[in-house]
């Protein structure tokens, strides 16, 4: 295999911690490995809502941090959420000054949402609903303009190299195209942040590459894994047949929206007594069982919001325009589809996972701080501490660098790319046994097509990846004989007693269950 030699840091993914960890290395040199030009193909430019900190003077990172905590379902690690929720005001001042243009009140505070289970409206939000895009479109405008930093677009990551227990390089190849053959970059460091697992099922709100490969990838080089089985779906992503399906954000629910169903029956009002702004996963179960009795959930805006949806949620009122809906005459239909992953590549409180020199930010890492639950718009939040966090980490490890020049690889032709319909297959197997509710039969079923699928696609390195990251979702699931936060066991349904245990599993030991 060709080797390329470079004394950059490399960073996996392009994303929010991928992008502003570049920029706190800066001027030390980094190259980014991103599939797509920079800000496309990214969860984070694809956030609705916006990022959660306490800058509303009622408001405390002591009580973000007890939120946080509540809705994790007793699996957080109370350190790391005290350490994020106090800093997070610092990082929304940074962002201002990046040029981010947050939504202002007329007296120059900062417009704040309320999302489900926060006990204050503490979300910062950028034209009403496109907080993601609009931080990422600054944080780009920057990196562009840092001669440190060099992005391989249109490149992707597939395999780790490991020398005597650390992490030495990354193995590329083009992310389209026919050239996919394998070029080993070794540099001076690696930083995963190449986001969650969201489209390893049929029904999810992240972009189409975000199918599990960077966890799947470090699982398979030997990293720990944590809490794998906690998968969030989104309660509101809307059901108009898109795959991705368009998210319709919780701050609408914020904003007095209401979930109805063909009755025109609030069934959220029985079930939990915030109602519409339950913990995610309350509503995310509530609305899954409406689907499956064919009761047909939606979000009803008409009466908070009416033709205001249109100036204060762009986004959603142009998803919704797409696909034939006026959400000022009508309800907008709505099903839980995954969101984010909660569990990912076990890492310290310095983000360093269980391989050494490799470090992880982002929803590729499983910090502790979302536990079996994530709070609205922490996830945010968490890539932006820890990118910084990381960022810090490698450069003190860094002590020669000499050979930064500029990268320019040539890949060879070769490689396989994923079957298509293998990967749907996969998909619809996590949908359908690993998704909202699960059971031992299903995830036992989900475990055997699996390997099927992997014995019989195993010739193509990101579709091992893919049915890696799965393996361990499912696994974790099935050794989890409990309910607790996102993870919903119909043979399990209570929560075991006592603090919640976070779960760590080796790829090994997935593939042995
Ligand atoms: C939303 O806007 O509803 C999503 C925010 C998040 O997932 O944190």
């Amino acid at each position: 295999m060709q080797v390329v030699e470079t004394d950059r840091v490399i960073i996996v993914g392009a994303g929010l911690g991928a992008l502003y960890a570049a920029l706190k290395l800066a001027p030390l040199p980094v190259v980014m490995i991103s599939p797509e030009v920079l800000g496309e193909g990214a969860s984070s430019a694809w956030a609705q809502g916006g990022v959660a900190a306490a800058m509303d003077m009622a408001d405390s990172p002591e009580s973000h941090a007890a939120d946080t905590v509540k809705a994790g379902a007793g699996t957080v690690n109370t350190t790391v959420a005290d350490m994020v929720t106090r800093e997070a005001r610092d990082y929304i001042l940074d962002l201002t000054t990046m040029g981010t243009p947050f939504d202002r009140t007329s007296d120059g505070g900062y417009v704040l949402s309320r999302e489900a289970a926060h006990s204050f409206a503490r979300v910062v939000r950028v034209k009403g609903d496109q907080a993601g895009a609009e931080i990422m479109a600054a944080l780009i405008a920057q990196v562009r303009d840092t001669p440190s930093i060099q992005a391989l677009e249109g490149t992707m990551a597939r395999d780790l190299e490991v020398t005597d227990g650390r992490v030495t390089g990354v193995v590329l190849q083009e992310a389209d195209g026919g050239r996919s053959g394998p070029v080993l970059l070794r540099g001076s460091a690696v930083l995963l942040a190449g986001g969650g697992s969201g489209g390893l099922y049929a029904l999810t709100t992240n972009p189409p590459r975000i199918r599990g490969q960077v966890i799947g990838m470090a699982a398979r080089a030997g990293a720990l894994i944590a809490d794998a089985e906690f998968v969030q779906f989104h309660p509101t992503a809307m059901d108009v047949g898109e795959d991705p399906a368009p998210l319709a954000t919780e701050a609408l629910r914020g904003e007095g929206a209401a979930l109805i169903n063909k009755r025109g029956e609030r069934f959220m009002q029985a079930i939990h007594p915030d109602a519409e702004l339950a913990p995610r996963d309350v509503v995310a179960r509530a609305i899954y069982a409406e689907v499956q009795a064919g009761n047909r959930p939606m979000l009803d805006t008409r009466a908070v919001l009416g033709e205001a949806i249109k100036t204060q949620f762009p986004a959603v009122a142009e998803y919704c325009a797409r696909n034939g809906i006026d959400p000022a005459k009508e309800p907008i239909p709505v099903a839980p589809a995954a969101h984010y992953h909660m569990g990912g590549i076990a890492t310290d409180t310095q983000g360093c996972a269980t391989l050494k020199g490799l470090w992880v930010c982002g929803e590729a890492s499983s910090t502790g701080l979302h536990g079996a639950n994530r709070l609205a718009s922490n996830g945010l939040l968490e890539a932006l501490v820890y990118a910084r966090i990381c960022a810090e980490g490698i450069a003190q490890t860094l002590t020669d660098v000499t050979n930064a020049a500029p990268l320019d690889i040539t890949f060879p032709d070769g490689g396989t790319p994923p079957a298509p319909e293998a990967v749907q297959a996969l998909r619809q197997t996590m949908t359908q046994h690993v998704g909202v509710v699960r059971d031992r039969d299903g995830l036992t079923r989900a475990l055997a097509t699996i390997a099927g699928l992997e014995a019989a696609h195993g010739d193509s390195p990101s579709f091992l990846n893919m049915c890696a990251t799965a393996t361990l979702i499912a696994a974790g699931a099935l050794a989890r004989e409990e309910s607790r936060g996102a993870h919903e066991r119909s043979d399990f349904p209570e929560t075991a007693v006592g603090p919640g245990q976070r779960s760590e599993l080796y790829l090994a030991d997935a593939l042995a269950v």
